[in-house]
């Protein structure tokens, strides 16, 4: 699939980012060229081409919600935060991308009623175990869902919104659900923190856009509806969440014009920023090379810490394999004995890498790292040292 805009650089070759495969699969591994480009008409980052969703979104998907402790409770904090201000007792929600059901749950145990649309089914599956009401498909408007059509007050997501390749039909589908004076609310990787931290590895096949407030406020301007407050996160990295509601129903919080008065000086509205962020790409590409290369050459043992799918893209654009890092450990059993798309370095159990201790540990989860450091104590104390193309 295409995105048609102004295209400023490509990562070259690169596979599913969640595909971690067996051997036999190697020969027939799919790749597509990651090249990046910029809608200056809608101030939108994007992927140039990408896989079509069910190549990524099936019933072997392989991220699960609940690999962090640390999410588990931002999104409790999330339930709550969004159930004190917007929700009363008779409400109705809907989670788009509910995955293994965590955050709706939080939800589902506060009363409300509740209806999750996960097309991957396995995680769909999960979700239902626990008694949830589950849509295993595509979110979109048309679906015969008579409870929550047009009633439901708040429809919420969380690192889904920039999976969907088809905002016109992201924003019927909230038109069809949405009630008159309901919310709609998501959080995603934020695109300013990505350029400040030159975190390109947010940038995979299931990332097709990477939002700025900018962005947002300009698609849904075009729709008949309008951004009305924004959240700095923390998670991931540093994210950002948005308030949605019907044009002139909700009052707008004036804090949007100040965060697009500094995105603006920042050029996080137009392809300036891109530029740079190139340039600082390619000179993460060239340091991290050099460094790996010097603990190699002073005989270091490295392994990768955590199968995340951003590690796809850091190990393929920097040409990374089994000869510099020799595994990569993972808490995931569905990652565990497979290996890593497109590179094929092993992926194993966080009891390996306690029995294979090595003497750097390439911090692939980069953005869990207070949750790691503190149940890895051992390793430093031992004298390992953590490593990533990020500042840790
Ligand atoms: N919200 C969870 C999961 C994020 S991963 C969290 O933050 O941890 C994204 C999830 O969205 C996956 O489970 C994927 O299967 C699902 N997804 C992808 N495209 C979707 C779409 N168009 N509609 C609904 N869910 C989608
Ligand atoms: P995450 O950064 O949440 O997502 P993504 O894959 O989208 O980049 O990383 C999730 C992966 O990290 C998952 O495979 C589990 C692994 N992980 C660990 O192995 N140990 C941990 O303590 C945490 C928090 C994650």
């Amino acid at each position: 699939m295409q995105n048609k805009s102004n295209i400023f650089m490509t990562f070259g070759k690169m596979p599913i980012a969640n595909n971690f495969i067996n051997k036999e699969n190697f020969k027939d591994e799919y790749f597509f060229e990651m090249s990046v480009a910029f809608d200056e008409k809608k101030s939108l980052f994007q992927l140039a081409n990408f896989p079509k969703p069910t190549q990524m979104f099936n019933e072997n998907y392989k991220f699960f919600t609940n690999s962090s402790k640390y999410m588990i409770n931002h999104f409790e904090n999330y339930s709550n935060e969004l159930s004190k201000e917007f929700l009363n007792n008779k409400s109705k929600v809907i989670e788009i991308g509910c995955n293994d059901g965590t955050l709706i749950n939080f939800f589902n145990s506060k009363g409300f009623d509740c209806l999750g649309f996960e097309p991957s089914k396995n995680v769909a599956d999960l979700a239902k175990k626990k008694g949830l009401n589950i849509i295993t498909d595509f979110f979109g408007p048309n679906f015969e869902e008579k409870n929550f059509k047009k009633q439901t007050n708040l429809i919420c997501a969380a690192n889904v919104i920039c999976h969907i390749p088809d905002l016109e039909n992201l924003i019927k589908g909230i038109d069809y659900f949405l009630s008159d004076d309901g919310i709609f609310v998501f959080e995603e990787p934020y695109l300013g923190s990505m350029f400040e931290k030159v975190s390109y590895d947010q940038i995979y096949d299931e990332h097709i856009f990477m939002f700025s407030i900018s962005s947002i406020n300009k698609i849904f301007d075009l729709f008949d509806f309008q951004l009305v407050d924004v959240l700095p996160q923390v998670t991931h990295g540093g994210s950002m969440r948005y308030v949605i509601g019907r044009k002139n129903k909700h009052k707008k919080s004036e804090i949007i014009s100040k965060y697009l008065d500094e995105e603006q000086k920042k050029k996080l509205d137009t392809i300036e920023s891109c530029l740079d962020f190139k340039k600082a790409c390619e000179l993460s590409k060239k340091m991290t090379l050099e460094k790996l290369n010097k603990f190699k050459a002073d005989n270091k043992k490295i392994c990768g810490y955590a199968a995340t799918a951003k590690s796809t893209t850091v190990l393929n654009y920097c040409d990374i394999g089994n000869d510099i890092i020799d595994y990569i450990c993972d808490t995931t059993n569905e990652k565990i004995g497979k290996f890593s798309p497109g590179t094929h370095i092993p992926i194993v159990s966080m009891n390996y890498f306690k029995k294979n201790i090595p003497d750097i540990a390439f911090l692939f989860a980069w953005n869990h790292k207070e949750e790691i450091f503190l149940k890895e104590k051992k390793f430093v104390e031992n004298g390992g040292t953590w490593f990533s193309h990020v500042a840790l």
